[in-house]
């Protein structure tokens, strides 16, 4: 069959590369990718969210199907583009509806259908303009520090953690009136979880699912967590707190739920859904939902797929999900991602890279690179290069990645060399 996979990052990569091991694949294309992608599939100049230019190249190439990586084109409706025209409605799309997509859209419509279905999740009000005093008078109830959240999409900067009373209650209003534009109409103030964060990730055909392996993403930009939010610095998997105890609350308290609460909306929902998970002293809470897998986890979580993910891919578009082996790899992956120093800040980009081919031990996934038309692979964005590995542990995987981190070179790179020290 041939596959269309949308997206441009160190997920995308790692979906490609998992994707072109599978037997049953003829061509592999995606859209529009980067130097990495184009290792392991031909990259296509089409941007993720050009319905109509996807459209034309999935009946020109004969697309079987098509796989979404970042969640725009989901929240945008890609999977109803598809089934409501006639000459595309016999191609899968693996992804939520719109609606279903709304999980990670609508930070609002999350809490009120985890409230629908009793899943365990932060105590939370939502604010507009015209309740703003009921917002103020929740944020005086609650003790600090304070979580604001932009209702919408704010490309992953949307929430805002703060100290004080007064703090929050000005930046509540700076939110209301604009700060991320539509994005922050509506605010979700939330209570303050205090606990250790793990992302879980469940492939659905909207009746079944398989549980993928569980991941932790290190977002600060510094060593020790601090600094700046990132897109993602480096993940491990598995987590060891997440054992087979707590998996079993995820799983009978979150999972199912959810699952089956799409199904009992009518919310039309055939692909990933990543739960992000904080444990509380053992228990499990939802933090958020997103409507696809996440990005640097992807990247540790396809290389403990054993299985082929095309098979399971179909198994969604075909509904038998249920039907289909999931084996997991019991070595251990991580990825430490290299960035462009000043990231997530200001920072340069085209600058050569060198080295990758001396990067025997790891798997690289390419985040943000270009190729010159001379083969020169230079960077194109703030994370660079996912550095991934295996191992029989977390600090035999750790130790491939830092070696292959350190053969890799740029000017002004940069990348944490403490991923995985919490756990
Ligand atoms: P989100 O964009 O929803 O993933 O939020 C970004 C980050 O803010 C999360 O990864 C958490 O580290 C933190 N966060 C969000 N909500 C809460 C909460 N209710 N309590 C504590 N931390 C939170
Ligand atoms: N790693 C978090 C995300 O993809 O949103």
């Amino acid at each position: 069959m041939n596959i269309l996979l949308l997206g441009s990052g160190g997920r995308e990569h790692a979906i490609a590369w998992k994707i072109a091991q599978s037997p049953r694949v003829e061509k592999l294309f995606i859209a529009p990718g980067n130097a990495g992608t184009a290792l392991v599939g031909t990259n296509v100049a089409i941007k993720a969210d050009d319905f109509p230019a996807i459209k034309e190249f999935v009946v020109a190439n004969g697309v079987d199907m098509v796989v979404v990586g970042p969640e725009d084109p989901l929240v945008k409706g890609v999977y109803d583009y598809f089934k409501n025209d006639e000459a595309l409605a016999g191609v899968p799309v693996i992804g939520p509806s719109k609606a279903g997509a709304q999980l990670e859209g609508s930070k609002d419509f999350a809490k009120a259908f985890m409230g629908r279905h009793a899943i365990p999740t932060a105590r939370y009000k939502s604010v507009t303009a015209e309740n703003l005093a009921e917002g103020l008078a929740f944020l005086e109830s609650l003790p600090a520090p304070y979580v604001l959240k932009a209702d919408g999409l704010a490309a992953g900067k949307g929430v805002l953690i703060l100290d004080s009373l007064e703090e929050a209650k000005r930046e509540l209003g700076e939110m209301l009136g604009g700060m991320f534009g539509d994005a922050s109409r509506t605010v979700v103030i939330e209570e303050f979880l205090d606990g250790i964060e793990c992302s879980v990730f469940v492939l659905t055909d909207g009746k079944d699912y398989k549980i993928l392996p569980v991941a932790k993403d290190y977002k600060r930009v510094g060593e020790g967590n601090v600094g700046l939010n990132t897109g993602g610095m480096g993940a491990v998997s598995p987590v060891p707190f997440a054992d087979e105890a707590f998996m079993a609350k995820v799983e009978s308290r979150i999972i199912r739920p959810t699952v089956e609460g799409l199904r009992e909306e009518g919310l039309d929902y055939k692909g990933f859904i990543f739960f992000g998970l904080i444990n509380v002293k053992g228990e499990p809470l939802v933090i958020e939902y997103n409507c696809r897998m996440g990005d640097p986890e992807t990247e540790v979580v396809m290389l403990r797929v054993e299985s082929d993910l095309v098979d399971l891919l179909e198994g969604v578009a075909a509904g038998d999900l249920a039907g289909r082996a999931l084996a997991i790899d019991p070595r251990a992956a991580v990825t430490v991602m290299l960035v462009s120093g000043g990231y997530p800040e200001a920072y340069e980009k085209g600058k050569a890279i060198s080295g990758l081919e001396q990067a025997t031990d790891n798997i690289l996934f390419h985040a943000g690179t270009k190729a010159d038309a001379d083969g020169t692979i230079r960077t194109s964005g703030g994370r660079v290069i996912a550095v991934s590995s295996y191992g029989k542990d977390k600090e035999e995987a750790l130790a491939r990645s830092f070696a292959g981190a350190k053969l890799i070179d740029f000017e002004k790179k940069y990348f944490r060399r403490d991923i995985g020290f919490d756990l």
